[in-house]
């Protein structure tokens, strides 16, 4: 009678890599990332132990299955990196995309001399915005809101995690309704893609409220304007669609306002900052 043979680290990972081919442009890496998650080693000990034989991980069948049907690796890992930060992220938020590094960078170099100020985040999600900001600009309170209990929770993971829960209050409200306080800057990146528009399958498992701003997909936008004016507040910063300075512009131009609009490193219009 003869046992069963086992397969190599190796083996294991060529056929993985193999099933993630049309998936991700790394299907190796990732073939290993997910093996070494599952078996709470890292990457490099797999590439050091790869003509080990193993029983291949039940957990580790599971999340490839996933991630074949494009159920993003962030989610299974439930950790991502920005702002050369770990973040804790599952599906209840948006994955923080590079791009919005821009965007705390904007605000970060705008407010570094301004003492004491208050900062609010319309739509904070993963919480990682007002986070890096309170971690920058140590003098700042910050208010943070969201639409959606469920992602508040989340941001109040992150908060916690970089022991920055004392600075950031965080409001469930659409935009800043429950808000009383003065606000000296906005910050926002908010949902913003046209409601009928296809997406990538890979989105298909963000949260809804987390992608669409409406019919043409400005509206929160032009709302976060609106609210900028209407609450006197002196800065506005925001993340946008590719496709939207002109209609910001056009927006900005009913109250004598010009933006200072600004491109992402693939050189796409991204977002822009606004100073009264
Ligand atoms: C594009 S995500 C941005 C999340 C995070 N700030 C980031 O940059 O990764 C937009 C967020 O806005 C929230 N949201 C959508 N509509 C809102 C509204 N009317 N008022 C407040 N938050 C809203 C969503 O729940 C979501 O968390």
């Amino acid at each position: 009678m003869y046992g069963r043979v086992l397969p190599s680290i190796k083996e294991i990972l060529h056929q993985s890599a193999i099933r993630l081919e049309n998936v991700t442009p790394s299907p190796f890496k990732e073939a290993s990332t997910l093996l070494a998650f599952s078996l709470r080693v890292d990457n490099l000990w797999l590439l050091s132990h790869d003509i080990d034989t193993i029983e291949t991980p039940a957990d580790f069948l599971e999340n490839l299955k996933k991630r074949e049907e494009s159920y993003p690796l962030e989610y299974i890992l439930k950790e991502t990196s920005f702002y050369s930060r770990d973040f804790y992220t599952d599906d209840r938020v948006l994955i923080p995309r590079p791009e919005t590094e821009i965007l705390v960078e904007k605000v970060a170099s705008i407010c570094k001399n301004m003492q004491n100020i208050t900062i609010a985040e319309v739509g904070t999600g993963s919480g990682i915005i007002s986070v890096m900001l309170a971690i920058l600009l140590p003098s700042a309170q910050i208010i943070a809101t969201d639409i959606s209990e469920d992602t508040l929770k989340v941001a109040i993971i992150n908060a916690k995690r970089y022991d920055v829960q004392d600075k950031i209050e965080f409001v469930r409200c659409n935009l800043l309704d429950d808000v009383n306080k003065k606000i000296d800057v906005l910050v926002s990146n908010p949902p913003y893609i046209k409601k009928d528009e296809k997406l990538d399958k890979n989105l298909s498992y963000e949260p809804r409220c987390a992608l669409f701003g409406g019919e043409k997909g400005d509206e929160i936008l032009k709302q976060i304007i609106d609210e900028t004016i209407q609450r006197g507040i002196k800065i506005l910063a925001c993340e946008m669609g590719y496709d939207q300075k002109e209609k910001i512009e056009n927006h900005l131009a009913n109250y004598n306002l010009k933006a200072e609009f600004y491109k992402d490193l693939a050189g796409i219009d991204r977002g822009f900052t606004v100073k009264r």
